[in-house]
């Protein structure tokens, strides 16, 4: 047999947590960039590639997937390796998925700005760059299960299941969707056509939300929150049956971003009461999370880190409410459209996704560099610009949302319309500088974290990677 490798693998870790970092950075920059368009058009420029139109999908890939993306490869190498009490599976291709990934993103920020998309929303790369994508996540897959076959545990732990769901999923979803014909090097059309091209986008679309932006998060959860917070999860069988209403439920709620349009009435319909389904396994994985502190609530109150983590479960139990409000078929004939849906986006965008990877990588990065956290009052101040900045963020999009739906089907008594477009326009204006201000704070406070990470590891002294432990596994 092989020698038995005895140090997990924290290179590849170390290199996507980094990584989330620099990308979180970029990705929100470009965000607030295109706020302050919305708010002031001449920062278009007259520019092709500056445009709102070219820089919004750079904005979206940016954050979706080279930073949520990142935070996803490095919590789940960590955690599979740290859970399995074994070192990664198959470390070149492991090392290759970094690379690959990082050439992936490279590839989008070219490509987008200069305006080359198939124009499926959250999938606008084109063919090659698709291509590429899936070469990077099959081998993803193999390193992950690989990884959790030669476990030296007996159990696999549920975080392990909600990333794994999440692979497998993912890589189903980019297939289908991306399938196309392509023309030249820069341009495919989709295989589907019509109202099932647009199914097949949301089925997309929906489950990119489900597994990408809330399945992972979710392992992310079930494993740095009871590691912070020093105490077991609150309940293991609850948490299995969470992973499998979850991932049963989610699947079938796509058409809801598809009311009223040529889709079938009856997918409409069964999308609509999936959503609302939906609410009760979200909320009793968001339970779970809360109820872990139980007993232990005087943390909130002295760890930073801890308070990321709860915070970021308020907010996925918010727009997991929100969802499947918006989900109702007479609601969204208001929201569609309007930007209670960009604030319904960003609840669960900055305040979920973004603060819980934060609050992980606040965990592990000390940990994988083998130093402490250079300042706990950093990461004070960054919970309250971030909380600030999100708080601020969506109070203004759902006004200014609310308040487009009403304006624009307001009608008079002989039946012409109440307010013109621009009228609209016009009065959205303040809110999208109160936007662009909680966006700004946003990115200042993941600036802050730059620094304390920078600080936390620089000068750091190359350190063996952690030990892994003996008595787990008898030799
Ligand atoms: C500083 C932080 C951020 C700012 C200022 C910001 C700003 C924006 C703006 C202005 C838009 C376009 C809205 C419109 O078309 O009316 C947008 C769209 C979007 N952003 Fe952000 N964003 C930020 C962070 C994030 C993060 C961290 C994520 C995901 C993890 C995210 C995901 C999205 C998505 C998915 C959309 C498209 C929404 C839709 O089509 O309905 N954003 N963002
Ligand atoms: C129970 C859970 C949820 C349900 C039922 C749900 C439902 C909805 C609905 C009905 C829409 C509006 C569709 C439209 O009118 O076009 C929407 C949009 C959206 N939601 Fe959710 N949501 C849920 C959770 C989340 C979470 C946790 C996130 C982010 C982490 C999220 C991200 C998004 C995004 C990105 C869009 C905009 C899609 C687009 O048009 O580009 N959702 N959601």
């Amino acid at each position: 047999m092989a020698e038995e490798a005895t140090t997990y693998n924290y290179k590849v870790v170390r290199q996507f947590a980094i990584m989330a970092i620099i990308w979180g950075i970029v990705g929100m920059a470009v965000g607030v960039f295109i706020a302050a368009q919305l708010a002031w058009p001449m920062l278009n420029f007259d520019t092709a590639w500056l445009t709102f139109g070219r820089l919004r999908p750079l904005h979206t890939n940016a954050v979706i997937f080279a930073f949520g993306g990142s935070a996803l490869f490095a919590t789940s190498y960590y955690v599979v390796q740290r859970t399995c009490h074994t070192r990664l599976f198959a470390e070149k291709l492991a090392a290759f998925t970094f690379w690959g990934w990082q050439l992936v993103i490279v590839l989008a920020a070219i490509t987008l700005p200069l305006g080359i998309t198939s124009s499926k929303e959250y999938a606008e790369l084109e063919w090659p760059i698709d291509l590429l994508i899936a070469v990077v996540w099959v081998s993803y897959a193999v390193v992950f299960f690989g990884t959790i076959v030669q476990r030296k545990t007996k159990h696999i732990y549920v975080a392990n299941w909600f990333y794994g769901a999440f692979i497998i999923t993912i890589a189903l979803l980019h297939i289908f969707n991306n399938l196309a014909i392509p023309v030249s090097l820069t341009k495919s059309y989709s295989v589907y056509a019509g109202a099932q091209d647009a199914m097949i986008q949301w089925w997309y679309g929906h489950n990119a939300v489900g597994f990408f932006l809330t399945a992972g998060f979710l392992g992310m959860m079930y494993y740095f929150i009871p590691k912070q917070a020093d105490r077991p999860v609150y309940s293991y069988r609850l948490s299995i049956v969470h992973f499998w209403a979850l991932i049963f439920t989610y699947i079938w709620a796509g058409p809801h971003h598809l009311h009223y349009t040529a889709l079938p009435d009856w997918t409409q319909s069964l999308g609509m009461v999936m959503s609302l389904i939906l609410l009760a396994p979200s909320w009793g994985g968001m339970i779970n999370g809360i109820m872990t502190l139980s007993g232990a609530w005087e943390k909130l109150r002295n760890d930073p880190v801890i308070r990321f983590m709860i915070v970021s479960l308020s907010f996925y139990g918010m727009s997991t409410f929100e969802g499947p409000m918006m989900a109702i078929k007479s609601v969204n004939a208001l929201s569609h459209y309007t930007d209670w849906t960009i604030g319904h986006v960003h609840s669960g965008a900055l305040g979920w996704v973004a603060m819980i990877s934060m609050g992980s990588l606040y965990y592990m990065i000390p940990r994988l560099f083998n130093r402490e956290l250079y300042s706990l009052k950093l990461v004070e101040l960054h919970f309250w610009t971030a909380t600030i900045g999100v708080v601020l963020y969506i109070s203004a999009m759902w006004v200014s949302g609310i308040m487009q739906g009403l304006m624009w089907r307001a009608v008079n008594a002989d039946g012409t319309l109440t307010y013109s477009f621009i009228e609209s326009v016009e009065a959205m204006h303040p809110f999208y500088v109160t936007r662009f201000l909680g966006g700004a704070l946003f990115l200042v406070g993941m600036i802050i974290m730059a620094i304390n990470i920078f600080m936390t590891i620089s000068g750091a002294k190359a350190v063996d990677d952690a030990k892994i432990p003996e008595a787990a596994h008898a030799h």
